[in-house]
């Protein structure tokens, strides 16, 4: 049976500047927001208070920077365990996390980098997916990271091990196509075959965002509009998949409320 996960719309990412007038307003100024869990995980607390009242009014989406999906060091069970709590509390109506690994040794680097992609990379993921599934009781979907160097490890696309790491582990994908347009340029493949190449059933929502061109690279800032590349690309995705709950990413130089809002708005349109 294919997956379906639900669609929520246009979203923005919550974030402590915007806390106040998003309570205030009459009614949420987006369909959904999506939060990073890491900054939620505390039981008490001003952050939590804050989530469930935004809870109350639109669907959140739970998305973490620290599974580690990727590392050779065991799976954070502590982490998951908290994660499961946010989870049962929440009842978020999508967990994401990141293809990636950013700990070796035990000692973490806080960064989100790329992995070899080959059979070896992708048992390894599966499993830990797989883990993380089965603790939650529940899907996750797997975001595509920017990536600046590729590993000479690999022995397949990106797209191919998402792919068959979706299938295999029965997950979800979450397709950054900022990401993907940043990578494709960086390392010299073609965006559209990727995006093309997914699996439509799988694909459980999409992040769009701003980056910088700096020349010899793209950097992922998260600080810009969305570029007209990227609208291009997501435009052509959801031609072919069907309508993708949708979320605009900003982070460095967060523009006030109404112009995140209007970012939303307009790449949904
Ligand atoms: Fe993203």
């Amino acid at each position: 049976v294919a997956p379906t996960f639900p669609y929520l719309g246009r979203g923005i990412g919550l974030r402590p500047p915007h806390y106040v007038e998003i309570l205030e307003a009459e009614r949420p100024p987006v369909d959904w927001f999506e939060v990073v869990t890491e900054n939620f995980l505390g039981a008490g607390g001003n952050p939590r208070r804050v989530l469930m009242r935004v809870r109350e009014r639109a669907p959140v989406v739970l998305h973490g920077v620290s599974l580690d999906l990727g590392s050779c060091d065991p799976l954070d069970e502590a982490y998951l365990d908290r994660l499961a709590a946010l989870v049962r509390d929440v009842e978020p109506a999508l967990v994401s996390d990141h293809a990636c690994w950013g700990s070796h040794g035990g000692r973490r680097a806080h960064d989100l980098w790329p992995l070899p992609y080959n059979e070896e990379s992708l048992a390894h993921v599966c499993a830990r997916v797989a883990r993380v599934q089965e603790r939650l009781g529940r899907r996750i979907a797997v975001e595509n990271v920017s990536a600046y160097a590729a590993c000479a490890a690999s022995a397949m696309a990106e797209h191919e091990w998402l792919a068959e790491l979706a299938r295999r582990a029965d997950c979800g994908l979450l397709v950054d196509v900022n990401n993907v347009h940043v990578s494709a340029r960086n390392l010299g493949f073609d965006a559209r075959a990727y995006l093309a190449a997914l699996p439509a059933e799988r694909i459980a929502y999409v992040h769009l965002a701003g980056h910088a061109d700096r020349g010899t690279h793209y950097l992922d800032t998260h600080d810009a509009p969305v570029c007209a590349e990227v609208r291009d690309l997501h435009r052509e995705l959801v031609a072919r998949v069907g309508p993708r709950s949708t979320l605009v990413e900003w982070d460095g130089r967060l523009p006030p409320l109404a112009r995140l809002v209007a970012e939303a708005h307009a790449v949904a349109a």
